[in-house]
């Protein structure tokens, strides 16, 4: 499911939920418009998740490459570090990928208790 968050009449964030097993659900492509960053609209947009799915889920979890761009924002949205594939960038892609200066290596998973 595609979750969009509007304020102002502009769409600023947008994630997509999936299901993953009876406990859990994970955060996809999470992102939010360039000039709307720093905001707090991907918080929000979380904090919306968190709630519409804590009857139901004990877990949110997301998947990430190791960044300095991504890590200290789900950290600072209640995510801790639960778990990653080794390698994960290396294998799956044919091209080295870099964020801010860094190269993906592992994917990352951080968790977040829902109730
Ligand atoms: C990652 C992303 C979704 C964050 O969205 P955002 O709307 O700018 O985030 P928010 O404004 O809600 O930030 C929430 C908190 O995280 C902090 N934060 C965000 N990015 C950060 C960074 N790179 N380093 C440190 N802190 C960061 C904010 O300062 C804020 O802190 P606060 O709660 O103390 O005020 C956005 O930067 C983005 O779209 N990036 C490109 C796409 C992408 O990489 N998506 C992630 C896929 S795994």
């Amino acid at each position: 499911i595609m979750y969009i968050l509007i304020d102002k009449g502009k769409v600023r964030s947008e994630c997509v939920i999936t299901v993953e097993n009876g406990n859990t659900v994970e955060i996809k492509n999470i992102a939010t418009y360039p000039e709307d960053q720093g905001k707090g609209y991907a918080k929000h947009l979380i904090n919306f998740i968190a709630k519409k799915y804590q009857n139901k889920y004990q877990i949110l979890q997301v998947g990430t490459g190791d960044s300095p761009l991504t890590i200290p924002f789900y950290e600072k949205c209640g995510f801790k570090r639960s778990g990653k594939i080794k390698d994960f960038f290396v294998k799956n892609y044919d091209h080295p990928i870099f964020e801010a200066g860094h190269q993906l290596v592992d994917m990352i998973y951080l968790s977040k208790r829902l109730n």
